[in-house]
């Protein structure tokens, strides 16, 4: 009896996971699957704790409302991905993605070597759309994975989540390009005609 309990143990895992040839360095497609899955579901919560954060040091009105809506966005994500565990009976537990880790420590960089105004909010699409990059080829990966899989609806939903990634990223590129990168090289002339008038030379 203990036998047969073992045997579909190896045949199965734990959650469906299959326990063949899975040791704590040998990653089967589901496990790599519901790794990725959590190291995203981490990035996406730790992500909409920052954006208030980087939305009260922004200047302009227009990318204010870019990420505020992204927040609303990705709160919803958030609550889709939970859904998606579920329906694959997994914990809804993150695990730490440091890709994320060290991309939110950029854009905290970033609002300590700029001032309030265009560059500030030039060097935040910058890092934001390196957060939107990344999670873009995340969900690219695990729509295909979820595929493979067999996990249809969850490979929906994560493909859903993808399309909203990209249109918050072309939202980005527009802002970036229609004004604010305009608007910040417009500031660094003046910057630089500042310490001209002061006699100072500028250092870089
Ligand atoms: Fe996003």
């Amino acid at each position: 009896m203990f036998d047969i309990f073992k045997l579909e143990i190896m045949r199965f895992g734990i959650n469906g996971v299959s326990a063949v040839n899975q040791s704590a360095h040998n990653y089967g497609l589901r496990r790599l699957f519901i790794k990725q899955l959590r190291e995203m579901i981490w990035a996406e919560r730790a992500f909409t704790k920052t954006i208030p954060k980087i939305v009260d040091n922004i200047a302009s009105p227009n990318l204010i409302a870019i990420l505020k809506d992204h927040a609303q966005t990705t709160s919803q994500q958030i609550k889709r991905l939970e859904s998606g565990f579920e329906l694959i009976g997994v914990s809804t537990r993150g695990k730490k993605c440091i890709v994320l880790e060290a991309l939110i420590k950029e854009c905290k960089n970033t609002l300590k070597h700029t001032e309030h105004g265009p560059v500030r909010d030039a060097a935040i699409i910058a890092v934001v759309q390196k957060i939107e990059h990344y999670a873009m080829a995340a969900y690219g990966t695990l729509t295909f994975f979820g595929k493979a899989l067999g996990e249809n609806a969850l490979a929906d939903a994560l493909n859903q989540i993808l399309i909203e990634e990209k249109e918050a990223d072309a939202f980005l590129s527009e802002a970036a390009y229609k004004t604010i990168n305009f608007d910040a090289a417009f500031d660094e002339k003046k910057f630089l005609a500042s310490h001209y008038y002061r006699g100072n030379t500028p250092k870089f």
